[in-house]
């Protein structure tokens, strides 16, 4: 049976994607920096699904770990990769902290860039596979108030439009990014934002990325609605309209 490789895949939306691949039969490798959150995940999945599931603690920014990572996932039949891992960070960037903004670059775009070339390269020769990187709403619009995470996610929605377009003629080859709104995981943690406004399914978002053949998936009515609109309406005033919602997501309930 295939194997699926899901990176930040023991919570939130990486964890829905793992549940729902594992109801499909496929064996997992979940990665992520915390061995207890994968080790619950593997036994959580393992018990309900029936599926092999193999965990690997890897930080993923790191170019050497990332290496050993795809010498270890070598040694199985992957044939799907979901990369998943990102992080947020919600603050003005004339007063943000730059390491956080560095962080995000690292993993929302260096270390997501670099396992997809990886992965493509690897499927593009098999001539079969599919790669889902996992994106957001916020790639469609300027993010005021967490400029980089919105401008990090911009770039994985473009890379993954060109370079979908550019393998094409490869038909077993599937390349996709998801664009979710937000979606209950640890995300607010990380981002410094407000629990109370996450609320998606990230079994839903995961189900609905699944069964979709777009290259860039717009999970649920809401996220295709805000899509429409944001294309409908100047992008002056919707960045306006977004600095201001991000404002309010900052504010602890
Ligand atoms: N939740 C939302 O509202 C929302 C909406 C749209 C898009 N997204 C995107 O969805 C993806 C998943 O986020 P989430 O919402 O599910 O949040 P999450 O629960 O915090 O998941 C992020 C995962 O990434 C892993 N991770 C973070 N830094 C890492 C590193 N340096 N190396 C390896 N793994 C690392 C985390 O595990 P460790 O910390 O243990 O390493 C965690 O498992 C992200 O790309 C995010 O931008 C989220």
């Amino acid at each position: 049976m295939s194997v699926a490789l899901i990176t930040g895949g023991a919570t939130g939306i990486g964890r829905g994607f793992a549940n729902k691949l594992a109801d499909q039969g496929y064996n997992l490798i979940l990665t992520s920096r915390n061995l207890e959150n994968l080790a619950l995940a593997q036994k959580e999945i393992q018990n309900k699904y029936h599926v092999k599931v193999l965990i690997y603690v890897a930080d993923i920014t790191n170019e050497s770990a990332r290496k050993s990572l795809y010498e270890y996932v070598e040694n199985y039949p992957v044939s799907i990769v979901v990369n998943n891992a990102g992080i947020g960070y919600s603050q003005n960037f004339y007063e943000g902290d730059i390491t956080k903004e560095q962080e995000i670059i690292d993993l929302n775009i260096t270390a997501m860039q670099a396992i997809f070339k990886y992965y493509t390269k690897k499927f593009y020769d098999l001539k079969e596979g599919r790669i889902i990187n996992v994106s957001s709403v916020a790639g469609f619009v300027p993010g005021p108030g967490a400029a980089t995470y919105y401008a990090s996610k911009a770039y994985v929605t473009s890379l993954t439009r060109a370079v979908a377009l550019e393998t094409k003629h490869i038909k077993g080859l599937k390349i996709q990014a998801v664009c979710p709104g937000p979606t209950k995981s640890n995300f607010y943690l990380t981002s410094g934002t407000s629990k109370k406004y996450y609320k998606a399914n990230p079994d839903k978002v995961a189900q609905k990325t699944l069964e979709s053949k777009r290259t860039i998936v717009l999970p649920g009515f809401k996220n295709k609605m805000l899509h429409v609109l944001l294309k409908l309406f100047p992008t002056a005033l919707t960045s306006r309209i977004n600095y201001r919602i991000q404002k309010n997501m900052r504010k602890k309930a």
